[in-house]
């Protein structure tokens, strides 16, 4: 499964590049303004960080003018991808842009009905928000799996990037169904590492090492 950084912090997606388990980065509106930089200089700097997809994404809501600014977008690096809400609009935008070979990464999504019609669109990538989902009572990952049976009887070739993580229960979840992509927030990433059953397994042989007065080298 690949792992895309869910945000617009620069300096969390260079620190987490390096341990080599960044596979792409997706922005939105709410990242652009957290991270208070200008979405062309910030993307640019973000392209430059990975190799993967970068989504960033439009905010006009009628189709000429999404195309007007995934002119603008796309022209920032080769690596970008362009993420458009899931409406009427946004998915002839979708057509268009993957009929001219651009990647496009459709967003909000909140249902499987919604996700058979952005595949049917070209969608590179479909955003299902598990963590939305649960906020309102209804069970995310049911959502994913729905997406997933949906898609594999139809041979689609969209990806579902589960987005709107929060724990790595989400992230177990994903992988167990079968999802090709998680973007999680920084911290979710780094939560994946930790074990404390493996942080007192270093602790108890280390102990014993420095028992036994020995160096390596
Ligand atoms: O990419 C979408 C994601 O950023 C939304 O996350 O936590 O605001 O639901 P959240």
């Amino acid at each position: 499964m690949k792992f895309f950084v869910d945000t617009a912090d620069t300096a969390e997606i260079a620190d987490l590049a390096a341990t080599g388990m960044v596979d792409g980065v997706t922005t939105n509106p709410s990242l652009i303004k957290k991270s208070g930089r200008d979405i062309m200089e910030v993307t640019k700097e973000i392209c430059g960080l990975t190799e993967g997809p970068v989504s960033a994404e439009v905010v006009a809501l009628d189709h000429e003018t999404m195309m007007k600014e995934a002119e603008v977008l796309r022209k920032i690096a080769d690596n970008v991808c362009i993420k458009v809400p899931l409406t009427i609009d946004g998915l002839k935008t979708c057509k268009a842009l993957t009929g001219e070979g651009t990647m496009v990464n459709v967003t909000l999504c909140f249902s499987a009905n919604q996700a058979l019609l952005a595949a049917k669109a070209g969608a590179s990538f479909i955003s299902p928000f598990v963590g939305r989902h649960d906020d309102n009572g209804l069970d995310g990952m049911t959502l994913i799996e729905d997406i997933r049976l949906i898609y594999d009887n139809y041979a689609f070739d969209t990806e579902i990037l589960v987005a709107s993580i929060r724990h790595p229960i989400h992230v177990l979840e994903s992988a167990r169904i079968g999802a090709d992509v998680a973007t999680m927030p920084p911290a979710v990433i780094r939560n994946l590492f930790k074990h404390v059953l493996t942080d007192k397994g270093i602790e108890g042989f280390l102990k014993d090492w420095a028992d036994t007065g020995q160096n390596i080298g």
